[in-house]
């Protein structure tokens, strides 16, 4: 009999991923695409959905392809995707009636402001655990509802989204429902996806009736919450449709919370940062929604079929590996892996600081108007000091939420858990262990967002019996422990904190 697998659909803020890992949690197909990124204004950030899906069907079969696996062999599909970005679809012909809202897009910052102003914010943590911003999708779909100019519709409609929305006819959801809905035509999120909506309260576990209200979201509007592995599937693929099978859609999670479940952090206290476009920093707190006093966000880490939820803390950084992008944009780089050998030509920055603040600033600062900062240079500054300067930054920010991670928590981390592209840079993980003098432990298969997402799926059908199965799959690479001393580690961080004192509050629009 031919092997079986479970495949996983990673989709991400640039792109698209598809993986297929076999039992012991090894990849063994493996494809990807990027798409557009659309500006239209300063501070917005769209996707195309359309493209999108039509991207996910390409990797799926293109990875399936040249791996020389038969679609028949998946035993299940999980889905992990970019969390919050924000699509509204027409019910009946599934097209989607403006662009996606980007989870980094800043446009309805006014009406978050607006929020502060009628002393909303403890309200709204209360009830989501989140903070008050423009990151999550209660203000996007708000604003798509309100604003948006309706795509042009085959059966073109001319009343407003606000009217239609209200007639039934418009759905929303996360990226994780769109792919779903696309996958098996069923309206279904998965709960760590709902968590953070800011539509969703955390305690009860429902669509929160009072934020529906004060974000004029009807309620007929959003998808059924299912738990991110689901016994009783999400739905199957189309045997008519683009795989030409009918495979189980078993597992979801933001893809956050899915690399959290993919370096198995499954007890309370381990904790992960994953480095992508951001870095995430999530440790579970069991099934305590631990309040945070120093910034951080309370909110779903999983949930299996018919077990309570597992909450966790998380640190969102806005910009990490997006600073590395941007290096490469103004042609300081021509690759990312030159930043390491660059670094590393110099001792230290000579005091030069930057402050990725592209898209203001997350956890723990919560300020939508700080704006990017290079602070400390002078007429010898040269690119490998910014270059350095930049790979700092994602250390400092860690260190911005390790701290207020412990201070929460009371839990010491002692050995930190890295996933993502830029832990590819042995310097940066080095950095990162020096800067929050805490170990750092690098797994072998470092996509732990698309593996999450398959341990989910597979844990649904019975592929992996249970998850002590798959605490033994997990394999250190490599260990980083700090060589900095820690008096210099604190010096170095504490000017970090002037240096985003400076950042602050700069856009006015
Ligand atoms: O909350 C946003 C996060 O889910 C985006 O992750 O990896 O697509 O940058 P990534």
């Amino acid at each position: 009999m031919a092997n079986t697998y479970v495949g996983a659909i990673d989709q991400g803020t640039t792109g698209t991923r598809f993986m297929v890992f076999d039992h012991s949690g090894q990849v063994v197909a493996n494809d990807y695409e990027k798409h557009e990124q659309i500006y239209p204004n300063p501070g917005w950030v769209e996707h195309d959905p359309v493209e999108i899906w039509e991207n996910t069907q390409e990797v799926v079969q293109n990875g399936l392809k040249h791996a020389g696996i038969d679609a028949s062999q998946l035993e299940a599909l999980g889905i992990t995707n970019q969390r919050e970005t924000t699509i509204v679809w027409d019910k009946e012909s599934g097209k989607p009636v403006h662009n996606a809202l980007v989870w980094q897009d800043r446009r309805t910052t006014d009406r978050v402001e607006e929020l502060e102003d009628e002393d909303k914010v403890d309200w709204i943590r209360g009830k989501t655990g989140l903070e008050a911003d423009a990151y999550f999708s209660a203000t996007k779909t708000e604003w798509i509802l309100d604003n948006a100019e309706p795509l042009k519709l085959d059966h073109a409609r001319t009343d407003s989204l606000r009217t239609r929305a209200a007639d039934g006819e418009l759905l929303v959801g996360t990226i994780d429902a769109w792919l779903i809905y696309n996958l098996t035509g069923n309206h279904i999120t998965d709960v760590t996806n709902a968590s953070r909506t800011m539509l969703y309260n955390i305690h009860d576990l429902e669509w929160d009736d009072e934020l529906l209200e004060e974000f004029n979201v009807p309620e007929n509007m959003l998808p059924e919450v299912r738990p991110s592995s689901d016994t009783e599937y999400y739905g199957h693929t189309d045997a008519d449709g683009f795989l030409g099978e009918e495979i189980p859609v078993a597992g979801a999670l933001g893809d956050q919370q899915a690399a959290l479940f993919g370096q198995t952090c499954f007890d309370a206290g381990d904790a992960k940062n994953t480095y992508g476009t951001g870095s995430f920093y999530l440790m579970n707190t069991g099934n305590e929604a631990v309040e945070s006093d120093h910034g951080l966000l309370t909110t779903i880490g999983f949930q299996m079929s018919g077990e309570p939820v597992q909450y966790a803390l998380e640190g969102s950084i806005f910009v990490t590996g997006a600073a590395i992008e941007w290096l490469e944009d103004v042609d300081l780089i021509n690759n990312a892996a030159q930043t390491a050998e660059l670094a590393r030509s110099v001792d230290s920055t000579d005091g030069v600081y930057m402050v990725p603040a592209f898209t203001g600033l997350g956890a723990p600062h919560w300020d939508g108007r700080a704006r990017g900062t290079i602070v400390g240079m002078t007429r010898g500054t040269g690119k490998e000091h910014l270059v350095r300067a930049t790979l700092e930054s994602i250390a400092y920010q860690t260190r911005d939420i390790a701290e207020a991670m412990e201070a929460d928590s009371g839990v010491d981390t002692t050995t930190l858990r890295v996933d993502g592209g830029a832990v590819k840079n042995n310097f940066l993980c080095q950095l990162q262990s020096d800067i929050i003098q805490t170990d750092i432990a690098r797994p072998q298969v470092d996509e732990t967002t698309a593996l999450g997402s398959a341990y989910a799926a597979g844990l649904a059908v019975g592929y992996w019996d249970n998850i002590d199965q798959l605490r033994s799959n997990w394999q250190v690479d490599r260990e980083f422990e700090p060589e900095m001393e820690s008096d210099e580690a604190d010096q170095l961080y504490s000017k970090w904190g002037e240096a985003v004192d400076r950042s602050l509050d700069w856009a006015q629009e």
